[in-house]
């Protein structure tokens, strides 16, 4: 895992609480991403100076490079939203970990699809990355673009929205959805919640995104998540076809305990029950073996940074996919799966942070 220190080259008001971070290298350099992926920022804004860890998407495209650029929310609250959007500044130094994430979309010059992106708040930011990305190097691609906001004055990227909107040759559509608008309506702003009703009603009117044949990226609170694959479900679209991701853990409703059990990891609500004692776990990782006692209560990953082993990490909540490792042997029990496909379950991924031991032989893979 490489960690860097960038610069803060240029910072952009978005709106009243939200501020984009531009960040190049020292030298330059261009550091490698795809549409999409997040940033772990490492803040020394916990307790006594404590290094603290929260990931952002990257507003920026690879075309944007060497300047990488995160989009942060102030959070109310929250520990690391509001010391950046308090203290940040230009020239300031800030410790980030490589570019991660597999909530991503790769361009193809010759590809022509649709693609509809569903995002509220701050889901925007990977969005933004992809639709830019897309208008750009896949000229024979549409773009369909619904966000949720509370109102006009809070939506991020609105210039550059309207801007981009009207320079893709009607590649890329905007549809914006307010629940208390401050103005009157106007053609493509929509009044209500971005529910499942909402979502139906706009989808069925844009032929030319055909349900079934589009592709979906969905990015913003669980309650839009839940509302959109309902929509998407009555519009008989596969689930192959979508991908989401989660900026804050579900660890409150059901979902976060649902799941499948699979050879190795295991994520079923009663699986907690059999978490009862200390567990031996073997970590391999860059070429080292380590062997830890991982103790009830808690997790894999808290052990091993205990133990000053410095395995990659970012959210800490299961959902960006930083700490995942391959199970080898034995069983692991996830509290949250939100960051893992169903197709990494069954392939025995597992994510330390949220990875409780449930047998005695459990060797974990990391990189
Ligand atoms: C993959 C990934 C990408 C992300 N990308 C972005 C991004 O582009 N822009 C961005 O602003 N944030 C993004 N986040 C969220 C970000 O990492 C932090 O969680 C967020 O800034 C809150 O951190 P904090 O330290 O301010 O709050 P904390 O001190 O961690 O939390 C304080 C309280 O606020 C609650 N809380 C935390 N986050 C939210 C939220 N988003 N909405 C409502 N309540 C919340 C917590 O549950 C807690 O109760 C992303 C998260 C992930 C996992
Ligand atoms: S650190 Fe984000 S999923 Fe584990």
């Amino acid at each position: 895992m490489s960690y860097q220190t960038l610069t803060v080259v240029a910072l952009t008001q978005e709106t009243a609480d939200t501020v984009t971070i531009h960040l190049e290298r020292p030298d330059r350099q261009p550091i490698a991403s795809r549409p999409g992926q997040f940033l772990t920022l490492i803040l020394p804004c916990g307790p006594g100076g404590k290094k603290e860890r929260r990931a952002y998407s990257l507003s920026s495209t690879p075309a944007d490079a060497p300047r990488l650029s995160v989009t942060v929310k102030r959070v109310p609250g929250g520990l690391v939203s509001n010391y950046l959007l308090d203290t940040v500044q230009m020239g300031q130094q800030i410790e980030v970990m490589e570019p991660l994430g597999n909530f991503t979309l790769a361009p193809s010059p010759k590809a022509a699809r649709s693609l509809v992106l569903i995002g509220a708040g701050s889901g925007i930011t990977p969005l933004m990355s992809m639709l830019k990305a897309v208008l750009a190097g896949e000229p024979n691609s549409h773009v369909l673009l619904i966000y949720g906001n509370r109102n006009e004055e809070s939506v991020i990227f609105q210039q550059q929205l309207a801007a981009l909107e009207a320079s893709a040759s009607g590649r890329l559509q905007v549809e914006h959805v307010y629940s208390q608008p401050l103005q009157p309506m106007a053609p493509h702003r929509h009044t209500g919640r971005l529910n499942r009703t909402m979502l139906l009603r706009i989808l069925e009117q844009r032929h030319q995104f055909p349900a079934e044949q589009a592709d979906y990226f969905l990015c913003g609170p669980e309650g839009l998540m839940a509302e959109a694959r309902a929509a998407l479900d009555l519009l008989k679209v596969p689930e192959a076809r979508v991908r989401r991701e989660s900026f804050l853990a579900a660890a409150d409703t059901a979902e976060a305990a649902a799941g499948q059990p699979n050879g190795h990891g295991d994520v079923s609500a009663n699986a907690a029950d059999e978490v009862k004692t200390t567990r031996t776990v073997t970590i391999q990782y860059e070429g080292s073996e380590y062997l830890i006692e991982v103790p009830k209560g808690k997790t894999i990953l808290e052990v091993a940074l205990d133990q000053d082993i410095d395995l990659p990490y970012s959210c800490q909540a299961g959902l960006c996919t930083a700490c995942r490792g391959k199970c080898l042997s034995g069983q692991v029990h996830l509290d949250e799966r939100e960051g893992l496909s169903d197709s990494e379950m069954k392939q025995g991924y597992i994510l330390t942070c949220v990875g409780h031991p449930m047998t005695d032989d459990v060797v974990i893979e990391i990189g």
